[in-house]
């Protein structure tokens, strides 16, 4: 499993997605695909990206009962996506059931990770609302723990995790790392940032990078430039 850059799409649009990606000549970036553009899109948009030769990650983050888990990935892995997701929270039966639905005939399927703890959500929000007494990062562990054991190939978590991750569920289980910055460009509204230099460092298997390369004023050279810290 190669490091690599994925590119969040988070167009309104199949028109705004392909200007942009029409601006990368010769080359075909890793692309998420989120709600926003499959709800806007359909499964039209995957289709598409993929005769393009793109790969994907389709993230969706599926939380429900097992049976409409299994039964939606099983509608899912005919997409032929290289990766997809769930939240960790609908529990490991939940997740065993995602692996059976996501398995095609042949055995083959799309990479399944796991939404740990989302990063928007705090201490005090998981204790206030969820009622989750735990420090936060333990339950992330936890989280992550339950994926590994249900069979799920990695977690979706703050680059500031990797680490922790690889030491606790092995450094074949992958880290998919949101929360991306360049030393010298703007947060935004991510709060825990990374370079993609020192994301490197701390093991992520893949970096998720959406607005530094979508809002850049040259993406392709962005795009370039996450790959060159990130990658090589
Ligand atoms: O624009 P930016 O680089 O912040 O985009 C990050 C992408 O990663 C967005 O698509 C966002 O929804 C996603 N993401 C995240 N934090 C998570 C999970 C996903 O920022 N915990």
């Amino acid at each position: 499993m190669g490091k690599d850059v994925i590119i969040a799409c988070d167009f309104d649009s199949a028109e705004k997605t392909f200007a942009f990606l029409d601006k990368f000549t010769g080359k075909k970036p890793f692309v998420k695909i989120g709600m926003e553009l499959y709800y806007a899109e359909g499964p039209a948009i995957v289709k598409e990206l993929k005769r393009r030769g793109h790969k994907i990650f389709l993230d969706l983050k599926l939380h429900d009962i097992p049976n409409t888990v299994k039964k939606s990935m099983a509608v899912l892995s005919r997409l032929d996506v290289d990766m997809t997701n769930l939240h960790a929270a609908g529990t490991v039966r939940m997740m065993e059931a995602a692996i059976e639905g996501l398995t095609r005939e042949d055995g083959t399927r799309p990479m399944l990770i796991a939404v740990t703890q989302l990063t928007s959500t705090d201490q005090e929000s998981m204790e206030k609302d969820l009622l989750i007494k735990e420090d936060i990062a333990e339950v992330v562990m936890h989280y992550a723990e339950n994926a590994k054991k249900a069979g799920l190939d990695g977690v979706v978590c703050s680059p500031l995790e990797a680490g922790k991750v690889h030491e606790r569920c092995g450094e074949g289980f992958v880290t998919v790392t949101p929360g991306v910055r360049f030393a010298d460009g703007d947060i935004g509204d991510q709060k825990r940032v990374m370079t993609p230099a020192q994301a490197k460092v701390i093991g992520s298997d893949y970096i998720v990078v959406g607005r530094p390369i979508t809002a850049a004023e040259d993406p392709v050279a962005a795009y370039e430039r996450c790959v060159a810290e990130f990658c090589d």
